[in-house]
Formats: structure tokens, sequence, C-alpha cells
């Protein structure tokens, strides 16, 4: 019966595998949360000489959990052997930030990890392997790592902030006291830092009598256009202070949420946003990784394009923009 044939596994890697996230999110990839409950997966699973003992945990953890769709389980501290023939590669390690930093204080540690890991990333990856950074800053570490991996086709690399997408949708939901999965198309422009610009001038919630758009169901504009962004934008650090460790739990759910739309594609009418390289849409300059509405088909995501944008958007498009070139040059003037 060819129904029952079963598919070949994909390799998946995750960095800073015996970390926080890491933790979080492999049993979500193994339980099939991330590419499908009938896609087996091999895990490869990376962290540092002195998480070694830690990581070995996990794998320990893993086989004791009796995944069905675990094929196989590599924990490695070794950049070669992790990388070699993976598929998806989501990139976690790195440092946190703590209380009172900003996401690019931690530039300096990261930055150069990121250069380090992508040259083994082009030499053993499988030629399409697709990459998502969420170690911090995102969207800068995503930049080197495609800058120093020139071979792996820009439109593979991408960073998320589809947490950051989640948390506007999660708040329009709370404010609304409406079902999160009724609101759709919220985007997040630019960084995944305080800059980022959350828009909900095209969100729509669905509701009894149709679809209707957001800022017509809030009637308070002054929310939308002030505390709702601050909300989201400084979410992370609300996390960090509270539970002092940054986002966990969530920050995995929506890694699996990018790679899943990805790969799958994201449902009919629906966008999500991702931090992909500028094409010079919507007049953002090309050489960033910057986060935009994006649809997904057969693997591939494309940019929304035709949507309206008011001065109120342009100004905060714009100013996250400028953060990225300005973390640009950091992340050079780090690496020199
Ligand atoms: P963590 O400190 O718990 O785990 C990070 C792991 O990375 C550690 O186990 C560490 O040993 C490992 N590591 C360090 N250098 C490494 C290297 N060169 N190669 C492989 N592994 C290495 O941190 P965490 O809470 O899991 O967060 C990880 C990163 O993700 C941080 O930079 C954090 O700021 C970021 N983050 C991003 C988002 C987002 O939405 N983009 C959300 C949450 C957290
Ligand atoms: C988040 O958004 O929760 C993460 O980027 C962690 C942080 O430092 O805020």
């Amino acid at each position: 019966n060819l129904l029952n044939v079963e598919k070949e596994p994909v390799r998946v890697l995750v960095t800073g595998a015996a970390g926080q996230i890491g933790y979080a999110i492999v049993p979500m990839i193994a339980r099939g949360v991330m590419l499908g409950p009938d896609q087996p997966v091999i895990l490869h699973l990376l962290d540092i000489e002195p998480a070694a003992e830690a990581l070995n945990g996990v794998k320990m953890e893993l086989i004791d959990a009796a995944f069905p769709l675990l094929k196989g389980v590599i924990a490695t501290t070794d950049p070669i052997e992790a990388c070699m023939g993976v598929n998806i590669a989501v990139m976690v390690g790195g440092f946190p930030r703590k209380e009172g930093m900003e996401r690019k204080d931690v530039m300096s540690k990261n930055v150069s990890i990121y250069k380090a890991q992508a040259s083994a990333l082009e030499k053993h990856a499988a030629e399409d392997c697709k990459v998502l950074v969420i170690a911090n800053p995102a969207n800068t570490n995503a930049l080197i790592l495609k800058e120093f991996a020139p071979s792996i086709p820009e439109k593979n690399i991408t960073c998320l902030t589809r947490l950051d997408h989640n948390r506007a949708l999660g708040q329009i939901s709370e404010s609304l006291d409406v079902q999160v999965s009724d609101v759709k198309n919220v985007i997040i422009w630019g960084n995944h830092s305080s800059t980022q610009y959350p828009d909900v001038n095209h969100a729509t919630v669905q509701t009894s009598s149709g679809e209707k758009p957001v800022r017509e169901l809030v009637s308070d504009d002054k929310w939308l256009n002030a505390e709702f962004i601050t909300t989201v934008q400084q979410r992370g650090a609300a996390v960090i202070k509270a539970r002092k460790l940054s986002s966990a739990l969530s920050a995995a759910s929506a890694a699996c949420d990018h790679m899943r739309d990805w790969v799958l594609g994201t449902p009919e009418g629906t966008w999500v946003s991702m931090g992909v390289y500028s094409d010079g849409s919507y007049g953002i300059q090309p050489g960033l990784i910057y986060s935009f509405p994006v649809t997904c088909e057969k693997g591939k995501w494309s940019i929304v394009q035709g949507l309206k944008i008011d001065e109120f958007s342009r100004a905060k498009m714009d100013a996250t923009a400028k953060e990225l070139v300005e973390e640009k040059s950091l992340a050079y003037s780090c690496l020199n």
C-alpha cells in the first residue's frame, strides 16, 4: 500500500541544543510539530565543550521519550559532524541577553559564532538546506551567516521574527477577547529588536459576521498606535524581567511555526512574518535581513507585495531599517 510507505527522514540541526530553547524545541521537532506528523526526522544536536555533558543528557531523554518519528540523534561538539547532510538548520547557539541589556549587546560574542558556523554549513549541509537563525541579534547573525556562506542561496537564510508576530496576534486576541486563531495578517517589519514595527493596518479578525479589520474592531486608536506597539517591542524584555531568563517555550514554538509554514506552505489568504534577505521591496535597501510579510508555497517564501503604507508606518519601517544598517557595521567591526 503506497500510502503506508514511510517518508525519508529529514535531518534537522539544532545548535545550542543544550540550552533553554534547545530543550524546548527538540521534543517539538521529534513529535512532528515542525515538519508534520508523518515526517520522520534525525536530530543533529550541537553545543560547545562545557555543555557536552548536558547535551548528552538531552540525547538520553530523547531516547527515553521513544518518539516514533525520531529515527536518530547525533549529539556532538564538532560543527562539521553536526552540519553533515542537514536539510534544516535551526541556529540557536549563542548567548542570551540578561535584564537591562539590548539584544545587540550580545553582538560581539554571537556574530563570530555565526561567521564560523557559516563555513561548516556551506561545506557540509545538504545543498537545499533551509536555515533559521534564532540567536540574537537574530537579523544580523543571519546576515553574517549569509555573507560568510556565499554558496548557500540567499533565499535559504532567514531569521526568526515569528515570535514577535505571534506576540502581536496574542495582544490583539487578549484585547478584543477573541480566539487567537481568528486573528491574522499582522506584520512585523524590520529588526527583531525594540525598533521592530508591529503593524495592524492590514490585520483582520474572523467574526460571526465575516472578516473585520482590526482597526474597525479596536475603537481605541491610541492603544493600537502606542501601547500595543511598545508591548510587542518590549515583550522579550518583560519575559526576562519576570523569568530572569529569556523566553524559551514561545521561541521554540514560533521557530516550529516558521519552519512548518516555510516548508509546508501558509494557509490561503494568510501571511506570516519572516526575517528574509531584502530585495528592495517597500523601499527597504537590499542587503539587509529584514522582517517582511511573506506567503510560502512549495518550500519557497515570497514577500507580499502592494500593501499600502501610510506615513506613520513609513517612518517606523525606515527607523528599524536604519538600526539594521548600524548593526551591520557594528557586526563587521566586531569581526575585525
Ligand atoms: P541558552 O544560554 O539557554 O542556550 C544557548 C546554548 O548555546 C548554550 O547551551 C550554549 O552552550 C550554546 N552555545 C554557545 N556557543 C555556541 C556555539 N559556538 N555553538 C553551539 N552552541 C553554542 O540560551 P537560550 O535561552 O536557549 O537562547 C539562545 C539564543 O536565542 C539567545 O541568543 C537568545 O537571545 C536568542 N533568542 C532569540 C529569540 C528570537 O525570537 N529571535 C527568542 C528567544 C531567544
Ligand atoms: C525574545 O524576544 O524573547 C528574545 O529575543 C530574547 C530577548 O532577549 O528578548
